[in-house]
């Protein structure tokens, strides 16, 4: 008989606990520790260069939370109740610790798209500016409420946000909303009922295309706004990318917008450093508070994005 206990047995979670609609999992350190060590020998620039290893830090989750944790993230996002995971790692040494766990559960979810930077991962800083060229990098702006996911070939199931760092970040709460208890949602979607496909997408002339067609085949997406299936509420809704047509699709969208903006419901959600968010992106819409401004302000946050491949036989 081996004497090695396998890691599974090592109870690895401490709690697991629904609050609201949020499912808090909090992984033991010792836990945390062991996947760590064993994938130390991994490095960013591995992961970043070389596909498999990405798959490798999956499996040395499961060989320290057991081969069952991947199943039980994706049965909490695919629950329409919940559909949002909140993962708690605890506060690392470096910022690599944090890259080989974010990789480790995503591939644990499936394989993430591409993001903008060409990456399967991308961080976002933002610190003190007052003319950021990107709206997300505005600190002292509400980031708006949207999903994730233009293009065609950019069907975002699933969205993980790691806070990696956060220095005199007062504020900048993650706003997030179900479509459950967005009480507008009945009201808006009688409004849509006309059935109004709308394209996402990027114009040509939009600096921003160049940026998005290393990723993309920019072959705009098409979707309604607010969607009901089986009592399931879904929506599509990113203000930068909607491209209406007329005074009329305009003004729905706009209508859309403020009540998302203003609904009672919204959760805003301190994640601490070493935590992520993962969110169903058909159910919830993600947004940022503002920041209270300080000149030493500086946040960062690993986002990666994915779709679930038996849900989209259509993609490569
Ligand atoms: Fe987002």
């Amino acid at each position: 008989m081996s004497l090695a206990l396998p890691m599974a047995a090592c109870h690895p979670v401490l709690r697991e606990e629904r609050v609201g609609r949020i499912r808090h999992i909090r992984p033991t350190s010792e836990a945390v520790q062991a996947f760590l060590q064993r994938t130390a020998a991994i490095t960013t620039d591995d992961l970043r260069r070389i596909p498999y290893k990405r798959f490798i830090c999956a499996r040395e989750m499961q060989a320290v939370f057991g081969e069952d944790i991947g199943n039980r993230l994706r049965a909490i996002i695919d629950d329409y109740e919940t559909g949002c995971i909140a993962l708690h790692f605890a506060e690392q040494e470096n910022q690599k610790d944090y890259v080989r766990i974010a990789t480790g559960i995503s591939h644990l979810l499936s394989k993430p798209i591409p993001e903008p930077s060409g990456g399967y991962f991308g961080i976002t800083t933002v610190v003190h500016d007052d003319a950021p060229a990107l709206k997300i990098l505005d600190p002292y702006r509400t980031f708006s409420m949207h999903t994730d996911g233009v293009f065609a070939d950019n069907p975002v199931d699933w969205l993980m946000m790691m806070k990696l760092e956060e220095e005199n970040a007062a504020g900048g709460e993650s706003r997030l909303l179900h479509m459950a208890d967005f009480d507008d949602f009945g009201r808006l979607h009688r409004l849509e009922e006309n059935g109004t496909v709308f394209p996402f997408g990027l114009d040509e002339k939009d600096r921003r295309y160049d940026i998005f067609s290393k990723v993309s085949s920019m072959e705009k997406g098409r979707s309604r706004i607010l969607d009901e299936r089986n009592g399931r509420r879904r929506i599509k809704f990113v203000d930068q990318f909607i491209l209406p047509a007329t005074i009329a699709e305009a003004t729905f969208i706009e209508t859309v917008q403020a009540a998302l903006e203003s609904c009672p419901a919204i959760i805003e959600d301190p994640l601490p450093v070493g935590s992520m968010l993962i969110l169903n992106n058909a159910v919830w819409v993600h947004g940022r508070a503002p920041f209270a401004r300080n000149t030493g302000l500086r946040r960062s946050l690993l986002r990666q994005y994915g779709f679930f491949p038996d849900r989209h036989p259509e993609m490569p």
